[in-house]
C-alpha cells in the first residue's frame, strides 16, 4: 500500500502579490543595438525620464522600479563607465546585476563557448542583457539568440548607443539646445565607435558638423557618404586650431591603440592632439569639452578645472541615461 502523499503547504499567495505592471512606450521588451532605433520623440521621452531619474537619486538616492528584475552585464572588452554606470543605474533602482565585467577570461568563454551559447545561458537568469563585444555586429548576433532585450555596450569599432545618448543628452544639459550648434569631434574618428553613434544621432538635428583627425583616421567612408546623402557638407582638418574658435562642442577622443594590427602605425598618430589651457584661450566662453573617456593624453590635467571641462559631469549623465534605458526596456518608464 502506497502512503498518501500530502500536499504541501504553499510558499507563496501569488494573489495577493502585486503584479509586475509594464507600461508600454515604443521600447519595451525591445533591443538597443543602434542610434538609429531613436527619432527625436523618443530621444525626448528617454531625456525626460533621464531628468526624473536624477531628481530621484538626488532625493532619495534609489528607489524599487525594478525590484525583482535581474541584468546580466557580459563585457568581453575593458570598462570603467559602461560597466560601473549600467551596475550603479540597477542597483539605484532596485534591481540586481550578474557582473561578467572583471575579464570573460573567468566565465566559459575561455572554455571556448561561443557567443549564442553565452547568450542562451545568460538569458536563463536574466531579464536583460548588456553586452560589449570585440566585433562589429556581435550585438546583433547577440540579440537574434537571446529572448531578453539586448543592450549593445559596443561593438567593436561600430556602435556605441548608449554612450551616444549620454553624450546628446550632455550637451544639451550643458548648452540648453542642441539645434544650431557646431559640433567638431577630434581625434580617431575611424575607429571611434563613439564618434560614429553621436555623429548618427546628431544628423537628427541641425547641427553643423566639423570632423578633426590625422589623415589616417578619417571618417570611415559609409559615414562620410551618410553625410553626404543628407546633405551635409564633410568639413574636415588636421588641425584643432581651425576649429576651436567657432566650435560650441569639442568631442574629443583617444586613439583607439587595441584596433591597430600594425602599432608602428598607431605610435606616428598617438600624439596628434592634446587640449590645452592655452588652445582653450581661443575658445568660446560658452562652449563645451567632451570626451567618452578614457583619455590618455588627448586633454590636458590642466584643462579640467575650466568650466567648460564637461566630460565627469557626462559620466554621470551616463548613469541617468542608462538608468531610463533599463525602465524603458523592462516595461516601468
Ligand atoms: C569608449 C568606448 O568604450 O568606446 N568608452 C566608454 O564607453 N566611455 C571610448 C573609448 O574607449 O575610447
Amino acid at each position: 500500500m502506497t502512503k498518501p502523499t500530502k500536499t504541501l503547504p504553499r510558499l507563496f499567495d501569488f494573489d495577493k502579490m502585486p503584479r509586475r505592471a509594464t507600461i508600454s512606450n515604443g521600447l519595451t521588451g525591445q533591443d538597443i543595438l543602434s542610434v538609429k532605433q531613436f527619432d527625436r520623440e523618443r530621444l525626448a521621452y528617454i531625456f525626460g525620464r533621464a531628468h526624473e531619474m536624477r531628481e530621484m537619486v538626488e532625493r532619495v538616492g534609489a528607489c524599487d522600479l525594478l525590484y525583482g528584475h535581474v541584468l546580466a552585464c557580459l563585457f568581453y572588452e575593458p570598462s570603467t563607465r559602461t560597466s560601473a554606470s549600467f551596475i550603479a543605474a540597477m542597483d539605484r533602482l532596485g534591481g540586481r546585476v550578474i557582473p561578467i565585467t572583471q575579464g570573460v577570461q573567468f566565465s566559459s568563454v575561455a572554455k571556448g563557448e561561443s557567443l549564442p551559447d553565452t547568450i542562451r545561458t545568460l538569458e536563463q537568469y536574466s531579464d536583460v542583457i548588456v553586452l560589449r563585444h570585440p566585433d562589429i555586429g556581435s550585438a546583433q548576433v547577440a540579440a537574434d539568440y537571446a529572448g531578453v532585450p539586448v543592450i549593445n555596450a559596443g561593438d567593436g569599432s561600430g556602435e556605441h548607443p548608449t554612450q551616444a545618448l549620454l553624450d546628446l543628452f550632455t550637451i544639451q544639459q550643458e548648452l540648453g539646445q542642441i539645434d544650431g550648434l557646431k559640433v567638431a569631434m577630434v581625434g580617431d574618428l575611424l575607429n571611434g565607435r563613439t564618434v560614429h553613434s553621436l555623429t548618427q544621432l546628431l544628423l537628427q538635428y541641425d547641427v553643423s558638423l566639423r570632423f578633426v583627425s590625422p589623415e589616417s583616421l578619417r571618417l570611415p567612408m559609409v559615414l562620410m557618404n551618410e553625410l553626404i546623402d543628407r546633405g551635409r557638407k564633410v568639413r574636415e582638418t588636421h588641425d584643432v586650431a581651425d576649429v576651436i574658435e567657432n566650435a560650441d562642442v569639442l568631442y574629443v577622443t583617444r586613439v583607439q591603440k587595441e584596433r591597430f594590427s600594425d602599432l608602428s602605425k598607431y605610435e606616428e598618430v598617438k600624439d596628434a592632439f592634446e587640449i590645452t589651457p592655452e588652445l582653450m584661450r581661443q575658445a568660446k566662453a560658452k562652449m563645451v569639452v567632451m570626451h567618452p573617456l578614457p583619455r590618455v593624453g588627448e586633454i590636458h590635467y590642466a584643462v579640467d578645472s575650466d568650466p567648460r571641462a564637461a566630460y565627469f559631469r557626462q559620466v554621470k549623465n551616463g548613469m541617468y541615461i542608462r538608468m531610463a534605458l533599463l525602465a524603458a526596456v523592462l516595461g516601468k518608464a
